[in-house]
């Protein structure tokens, strides 16, 4: 008997290499998700050749056509995901802040994937933080979505070592994406079976 699959959007605004190992893991009979939409704020972002290579519905809505008014392009995105079937939704390195108006509409049906160990580092330039900061551990977080930007409930983290006397940042971003990678999926799957929190350590806590 075949699982039902959620369908789901990803929003990206640049590669797109968490989402293409979304993709990966949806084409999986037994992966309780399908990608039905893949959506971008930007026309340029390469994930969206990727996803339409693989002859998936990825469209751009710039949020340029809006000026400042964030919560009208998140009516536009909204209205794209609702247009679609869309039930749940994917940021995978989406560079934009959201407003409450997109974190409201769809609290509890929007994850985020983040690279650090939350609540540590915030925002952007995470890898340079954590080698400035000093720590030994770092890694990668997957959580909900809310209006306060990266602070959403936790779902699931994967760790990698730091070695302070070797790594530049672009070579803890490898490392970090790696696990990204593996996270994602896992994280996904887990929310969808309602199990999402933390239940048990096995499915959410990646040590390498
Ligand atoms: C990833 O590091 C993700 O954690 C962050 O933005 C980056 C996106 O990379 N939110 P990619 O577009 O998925 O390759």
């Amino acid at each position: 008997m075949s699982i039902r699959k959620t369908p789901i959007a990803i929003l990206i605004s640049g590669r797109g290499s968490n989402m293409r190992s979304l993709i990966a893991a949806c084409a999986e009979p037994d992966f309780p998700a399908s990608v039905e939409l893949v959506l971008s704020n930007k026309e340029d972002a390469g994930g969206l050749d990727y996803a339409r290579s693989l002859g998936l519905r990825a469209e751009a809505v710039p949020h340029r056509a809006f000026g400042k008014d964030r919560e009208a392009h998140e009516r536009a995105i909204d209205a794209r995901l609702k247009e679609a079937g869309i039930e749940f939704i994917c940021l995978a390195g989406y560079m934009r802040l959201l407003t409450p108006f997109l974190t409201d509409a769809w609290a509890g049906r929007m994850i985020n994937i983040h690279p650090s160990l939350l609540p540590l580092f915030p925002g952007t330039h995470t890898h340079e933080r954590a080698l400035e900061a000093g720590v030994r551990i770092h890694g990668c977080t997957v959580h909900h979505v809310t209006a306060g930007m990266d602070e959403g409930p936790i779902i699931a983290q994967a760790a990698v070592p730091v070695f302070p006397k070797e790594d530049t940042a672009d070579d803890l971003a490898a490392r970090v994406l790696v696990q990204e990678h593996v996270l994602y999926p896992a994280a996904l799957k887990a929310v969808l079976a309602g199990t999402g929190g933390c239940a048990s350590n096995e499915d959410r806590l990646l040590v390498v």
